[in-house]
């Protein structure tokens, strides 16, 4: 028996004790974009420096001027690379909560044709995740006193919500949180079977409008057809954004954007893709992204314009015949390639200015923005860790992309110089965002397992 194997079977053993801490965790509501939240967020923040503490870090709760970071040291230092483990302990808003089976921050687990799932909201995204991290170490530990490398680990409470004091805290504690290599776990497995590491990410700019017409509220009988209404200005700017092949139309939006090159388009095929299993999951079948490109590509590779939500007028119960003074939009924008998160902006906002009729003003918020990424598809640290998956799952991980964004990628390559490797345990079925999030027992068991073979991998 190897000290690996030691550990291997101590993360078995002690499954139940790792999903009662994960449990704890679940039940704060550390909802980031929500303001009434913020007292849970700082708790789910104490709660894990306290966590961490307790298996041997020197752990802290940062501020920000938003939501806290936590920061984390183990005080040994066994050679080898320093690694920065990253995730994030905020979660998504509920919302619909009515759509929920049980209540959002109430874990439980459920078995659904013979898988075990922990439902609950950040169960997969990302307090799962970054629990499997956490265990993996407490398991080092335990039996071997310490961790196999230097390690290190920043938490962060504001991931969900655009990360908007993620570069000014990189840049000010740089020294603290330099290290050689970063860990990240907030993406997916390729499914049950096949672990995944991920190379390619797609950016964000997130954009909230709100577009003004007559200063009150109007009876629509009386000025209706005089009256600008802002809801169908809104309705039209959001329908010139696209064009009938699903191009979005702002001004050099493509800027930046190349095709997919030959290796990685061979790569990508040979995953055995199956576009309408992905489609069918959700209840559709036809892929509504630009005409001509395959689901993959458009959901991986190519940018994208999506509504988010949209308010205006009266949207409670029965009815009401008004003419809302004011309609807003969220709307975001996923990046691919070079494209530039802030000239994108400013041409969206100007394309939105020219098309604003007489009488109507618009206001613009920000919610966050990071640029694509595409990281190396080989090196040292890549290479090791896809040998350690590979013994864990018995398959080789498959090298993807990812649709999602995760800010801290770019952050900590452009602040600290730093790259990441992106590995986890995530299943296209989690419901991430989405009522009845889950999580498999599988996944988080697997997970722990894999970062305590990776963390091994990194020291020899
Ligand atoms: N973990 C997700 C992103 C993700 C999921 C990446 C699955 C790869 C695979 C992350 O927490 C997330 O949802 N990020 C937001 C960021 C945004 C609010 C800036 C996103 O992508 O919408
Ligand atoms: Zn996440």
């Amino acid at each position: 028996m190897t000290m690996l194997d030691d550990v291997l079977s101590h993360i078995d053993a002690n499954l139940p004790a790792s999903l009662d801490r994960l449990f704890h965790l679940l039940r704060i509501e550390s909802i980031s974009t929500d303001p009434a939240y913020r007292e849970q967020v700082r708790a789910a923040a104490d709660w894990l420096s306290g966590e961490l503490d307790g298996i041997g870090f020197a752990a802290s709760v940062r501020p920000t001027t938003g939501h806290p970071m936590v920061v984390a040291h183990d005080p040994d230092d066994a050679g080898g690379p320093h690694v920065l483990f990253y995730g994030h302990y905020d979660v998504q808003p509920v919302d619909p909560l009515d759509e929920w089976d049980s209540p959002p921050f109430e874990p439980r687990i459920e078995t659904v044709d013979g898988h075990e799932q922990i439902v609950a909201r950040g169960a997969s995204d990302d307090k799962g995740q970054l629990m499997t991290f956490v265990e993996a170490c407490r398991a080092w530990k335990a039996v071997t006193g310490s961790l196999p490398i230097r390690v290190s680990v920043l938490f962060e409470g504001e991931e969900e919500s655009g990360s908007p004091s993620l570069k000014p805290f990189l840049e000010a504690n740089a020294e603290d949180l330099r290290a050689d290599l970063a860990l990240v776990c907030d993406t997916d497995m390729w499914d049950r079977q096949r672990p995944a590491i991920t190379v390619m990410l797609r950016g964000l700019v997130g954009e909230e409008i709100t577009i003004t017409a007559a200063d009150r509220d109007l009876h629509s009988g009386l000025y209706g057809g005089a009256a600008r209404n802002p809801i169908h200005v809104l309705a039209d700017i959001i329908a010139r954004l696209r064009d009938a092949d699903g191009r979005v139309t702002v001004p050099g939006f493509y800027d930046g954007v190349d095709d997919l090159p030959a290796d990685v388009k061979a790569l990508w095929d040979s995953l055995g893709f199956d576009s309408d299993a992905f489609l069918g999951d959700v209840g559709l079948s036809l892929p509504a992204g630009e005409t001509g490109r395959s689901v993959l590509e458009q959901i991986w590779a190519r940018p994208t314009c999506e509504v988010n939500g949209i308010t205006g007028g009266y949207t409670g119960e029965g009815f009401k015949t008004v003419i809302p003074a004011k309609a807003s939009a969220k709307i975001s924008f996923r990046l691919v390639g070079g494209q530039d998160p802030d000239q994108i902006r400013r041409n969206f906002r100007d394309f939105v200015e020219g098309h604003l009729p007489a009488d109507c003003s618009v206001t613009f918020a920000e919610h966050g923005g990071a640029q694509a990424l595409r990281l190396p598809f080989t090196g040292d640290a890549l290479s090791r860790a896809r040998a350690a998956l590979t013994d864990e799952w018995g398959m080789e991980p498959a090298l993807v992309g990812s649709g999602g964004s995760i800010p801290v990628v770019g952050e900590l390559k452009q602040a600290l110089g730093i790259d990441s490797l992106m590995i986890g345990f995530a299943l296209d079925d989690d419901r991430i965002h989405s009522p009845n999030e889950k999580y498999d027992v599988s996944s988080f068991r697997g997970g722990i397992r894999s970062w305590a073979r990776v963390l091994a991998a990194l020291a020899t």
